[in-house]
């Protein structure tokens, strides 16, 4: 837990403090039940030093498991073998192992010592991990850092400046090795039935690169696009995110994904500061070509909880946007005994769960009705994008599906301002004729023809009335 959880000390085991295997096992079956895939988090870059491969291989130079990590010897001068920052610490990406007297990667915090891909019987032994959760009829796998795990064998210093400015080496390795060792997982994969799938946590801060990640079909099923989620809210700098990832993704025959908040990251309920903008924000994540990713506690407008010094756990600063979910209206908020481990978001209470559950107005209702929209309409999960010329502040998009004689669209308009604005004109643009409000991130005027007026960070989706 020096990274909670992201530091695996027994890849084949649940750690106890969430339960047992046989709870996993009936968490699969009673979602698979219900109609939900789950998806594991695997984390192939890096273990926990208290694995028993890295207690083994820093034990001695000659120990079999010894190449199972990356050890290299001091530079000519002595200190670390090149000058990769880790991330988090900020400091050398090397740990000197006294014992040994070598150093060992670890892109991450020293408790996180980086895996040698570069050895056969590292990659059997983790392709068998990944069997081992597959067997038990996981779903796929979210794939930490996987753009991370091969390096390249010369360890060439990063640039100077780049190291000047502390940039994480995690953040800039982009290696062909990698590519490589991903068509490995792939295959292994690909062997199961049904649809098993791949996420790749590619944090390389460039969609081009990122594109790259899905080879010809062969890598990644999907990879986070990071760039959107650092976009702020403003119209010119989205329309530039969403003609970025078409350019991309869409000639390779790649499909985006679009996600605006996770563990990392400070949310962007807090990010974009009002709810309104929340709002219309989901409505462009849940109606974007592409695939959705949502963090628990947006859908009930969670903002960051502000730390205090003495409760900070996370050397990465990112505890803020792990706060816990406040269940009820009243506290403890249905965390019962010692009470949750980090303090709540802002007003746990009007922003609780059961709060939002209650009340047909709230953001939670706004999440659920995107979803059934998007359920409801074939041309918002699969239909191709257009772009519509929209006036300053507001970006509007066509979706629209043809499949045997039948033709789905909609058509999404979001004003990225603070004032109304006309967008009429646009709302004509589509030549279907007049256009019904399907939704509203405020809820005003679902079901109505549309009146041409967006309101202050307001975002809807419309449909043609023949839809009615
Ligand atoms: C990315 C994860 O999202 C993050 O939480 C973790 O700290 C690093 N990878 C290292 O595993």
């Amino acid at each position: 837990m020096a990274d909670f959880g992201y530091d695996v000390a027994d890849y084949c085991d649940v750690d106890p403090i969430f339960g047992t295997l046989a709870d996993l096992d009936r968490l699969v079956v009673a979602a698979h039940d219900r109609g939900v895939r789950v998806l594991l988090d695997w984390v192939p870059n890096h273990t926990s030093d208290q694995h028993d491969w890295f207690v083994e291989s820093r034990s001695a130079r000659e120990n079999p498991k010894r190449d199972w990590y990356i050890w290299r010897d001091p530079a000519p001068g002595g200190g670390p073998p090149n000058n990769w920052v880790g991330a988090f610490l900020k400091g050398p990406a090397w740990t000197f192992d006294q014992a040994t007297g070598q150093y060992y990667l670890h892109l991450f915090l020293p408790q996180q010592p980086d895996l040698n891909w570069d050895n056969p019987e590292v990659v059997a032994a983790m392709h068998d991990v990944l069997r081992f959760w597959l067997d038990r009829g996981v779903d796929g796998f979210r794939v930490d850092v996987v753009h991370g795990i091969g390096k390249d064998a010369t360890f060439p210093d990063d640039p100077a400046d780049l190291v000047a400015r502390r940039v994480h080496h995690s953040s800039i390795n982009d290696t062909e090795v990698s590519h490589e060792l991903i068509r490995g997982l792939r295959r292994v994969v690909d062997a199961y039935p049904g649809d098993r799938v791949l996420v790749g946590e590619v944090y390389l801060l460039d969609t081009t690169k990122v594109a790259r990640y899905y080879g010809q079909g062969d890598e990644l099923h999907l990879a986070f696009n990071f760039p959107p989620l650092y976009t702020p809210w403003d119209a010119p700098q989205w329309r530039h995110r969403i003609v970025e990832a078409d350019t991309e993704f869409e000639p390779i025959d790649a499909w985006p994904t679009w996600v605006l908040s996770n563990h990392d990251n400070v949310r962007h309920r807090t990010r974009y500061g009002t709810e309104a903008r929340a709002r219309a924000a989901a409505v462009l994540l849940l109606t974007l070509r592409g695939t959705p990713f949502l963090y628990q506690g947006e859908e009930l407008g969670l903002e960051n909880a502000v730390i205090p010094p003495d409760r900070v756990v996370d050397p990465g600063g990112r505890d803020g946007s792990r706060a816990p979910i406040p269940w009820t209206r009243e506290p403890p908020h249905g965390w019962p005994g010692a009470g949750p481990w980090l303090p709540f978001p802002p007003q746990p209470g009007t922003n609780s769960a059961e709060v939002r559950r209650d009340d047909p107005a709230s953001i939670l209702h706004v999440y659920r009705r995107l979803l059934a929209a998007r359920a409801a309409s074939p041309a918002l999960q699969l239909g191709s994008l257009r772009l519509l010329d929209t006036p300053d502040g507001v970006v509007g998009y066509e979706r629209s599906l043809q499949s045997g004689g039948d033709d789905d669209r909609r058509v999404v308009l979001v004003n990225f301002v603070a004032e109304p604005v006309d967008v009429t004109e646009q709302s004509e643009q589509t030549e279907h004729g007049r256009l019904v409000v399907d939704l509203a991130s405020d809820g005003a005027g679902e079901g109505r023809p549309f009146s041409g007026r967006l309101g202050p960070d307001q975002a809807v989706i419309l449909r043609p009335s023949q839809l009615c």
